[in-house]
C-alpha cells in the first residue's frame, strides 16, 4: 500500500522540459534583464538589512506598497511566493471537497490544481475562434448549482487567456461575476500589463471577484517569484490562513519596492513589447500556412499544420517556442514569446522558411 494519495500519483509532472536555445520565446518572460542600476539598487538595500532575522509574518510592509501601487485596500493584499502558489491556495481556501470551474484548454494549474487537491473539476471548452465562452461558464455553473445547491467552488478565469491570449469581455465578466455569488470567482490577470484595461473595477464591486497578478511577466521578474491576490478584506483573511508564516522573503520585498519605485521604466518595456507583439502579428498574418490568433498578451498563438515540424525548424534556428499542440482545440498550435526587436527579427525570419 503506499502512503501516497492516488490523485497526486495519478498527475502528471508539470509540463514543461527546460530546453536552452539563443533566442528563448518559450515561456512568456520579459525579453530584458531588469535594469543593473535597479538591481544595484535593490542589493544595496538587501545588504543593509538584518539576515539573521525572519520576515514580515504575512509579508505586511510588502502588501501596504503592492496596494499603494495597486489602488487597492492593504488588508486585501495577499503576496506570495509566485502567483502559482496562490491558485493552489485559492483551490485550498474553497474548491477542496468541492468545485473548480474553469475554462479548456487554459493555464495548466487550475486544472491540475483542482485534481491534486480533490477538487471536482468541470472545464468549458473555449470557443473555435479560441475566445472564452461566458455563455457555456453560466450555463456549466447553474448546472453545477442545480445538482448541489449548497457546493460552491472557484471559477478561474484568466485574463488575458493563456496560452491564447484572447481577452474575455469585461460585460461578460460582469455576467459571470453577478451569477457567481456563493463561489469564488479568480480572474487571473498574470498578463495584465498587455492590456488596455483589468477588472479591478468588476473586483471592487464584487467581494467575491479576486485578483491574481505577478512580477513574472510585465515587470520582468520571474526570477524573483513574487505574486499577489487583490481580495475584499475578510477573503484576503482568510486567504492569509493558508499562506505559510514568513512565507515572502526580506529578499523578494526588497526588490518588488525597487520595482514600485522605478515602475515608469518598466512601463516603457511594456510598450515595446505591445508594439513588438502588433509587428509580429501582422507579419504572421501574411505567413502562407500558419493562422496568428489575436492577442492581448505578451505572447502569440499560432496554428501551424505541424506543430513538431514548426517547433523543430524554429529550433534548428537557433529559436525557441512552445508546443501547444497536446491541448485540447490546439492541435497545430505553438506559442511564441514577444523578444527584443531583434529576437522577433529572428524568429520572423525562420518563421517565414518553415512554410508549410
Ligand atoms: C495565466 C498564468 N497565471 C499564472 C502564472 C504564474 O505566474 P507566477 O510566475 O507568478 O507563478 C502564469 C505563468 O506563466 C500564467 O501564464
Amino acid at each position: 500500500m503506499s502512503p501516497i494519495r492516488p490523485a497526486v500519483v495519478a498527475s502528471p509532472d508539470y509540463p514543461f522540459t527546460p530546453v536552452g536555445a539563443p533566442v528563448k520565446l518559450d515561456q512568456n518572460e520579459a525579453p530584458d534583464d531588469f535594469p543593473a542600476a535597479l538591481k544595484a539598487i535593490a542589493l544595496e538595500r538587501m545588504a543593509a538589512r538584518p539576515w539573521n532575522r525572519y520576515p514580515d509574518l504575512n509579508a505586511e510592509g510588502l502588501a501596504a506598497r503592492i496596494a499603494a501601487h495597486e489602488g487597492w485596500p492593504a488588508a486585501g493584499v495577499v503576496p506570495a511566493t509566485g502567483s502559482n502558489v496562490l491558485i493552489a491556495q485559492m483551490v485550498a481556501l474553497a474548491g477542496i471537497g468541492a468545485r473548480v470551474l474553469t475554462v479548456a484548454p487554459a493555464f495548466a494549474l487550475y486544472g491540475l490544481d483542482a485534481r491534486l487537491l480533490g477538487a471536482t473539476l468541470t472545464e468549458v471548452p473555449l470557443r473555435a475562434d479560441l475566445s472564452t465562452d461566458v455563455d457555456g461558464l453560466l450555463q456549466a455553473l447553474e448546472a453545477l448549482r442545480r445538482e448541489s445547491p449548497a457546493t460552491g467552488g472557484v471559477v478561474f478565469v484568466p485574463r488575458p487567456h493563456a496560452p491564447a491570449g484572447s481577452l474575455v469581455s469585461l460585460d461578460d465578466l460582469e455576467r459571470l461575476a453577478q451569477a457567481s455569488t456563493g463561489w469564488l470567482l479568480v480572474v487571473d490577470e498574470a498578463y495584465h500589463h498587455f492590456t488596455p484595461d483589468t477588472a479591478i473595477g468588476l473586483a471592487r464591486r464584487h467581494p467575491h471577484v479576486v485578483l491574481l497578478r505577478t512580477m513574472s511577466k510585465g515587470w520582468g521578474l520571474a526570477a524573483l517569484r513574487l505574486g499577489w491576490a487583490l481580495a475584499a478584506d475578510e477573503v484576503a483573511r482568510q486567504l492569509r490562513k493558508l499562506s505559510p508564516p514568513f512565507g515572502v522573503s526580506t529578499m523578494q520585498a526588497v526588490c518588488a519596492e525597487v520595482a514600485f519605485e522605478h515602475a515608469a521604466v518598466l512601463h516603457e518595456r511594456i510598450a515595446l513589447v505591445v508594439s513588438e507583439r502588433e509587428r509580429m502579428a501582422a507579419a504572421l498574418a501574411r505567413h502562407p500556412s500558419w493562422h496568428v490568433y489575436p492577442s492581448a498578451a505578451n505572447f502569440l498563438l499560432l496554428r501551424t499544420p505541424d506543430a513538431a515540424r514548426a517547433h523543430a525548424a524554429l529550433r534548428d534556428a537557433g529559436v525557441l517556442v512552445r508546443r501547444q499542440d497536446s491541448l485540447p482545440g490546439l492541435a497545430g498550435c505553438i506559442r511564441v514569446t514577444v523578444g527584443t526587436p531583434a529576437e522577433n527579427d529572428a524568429f520572423l525570419a525562420a518563421a517565414g522558411r518553415v512554410g508549410g
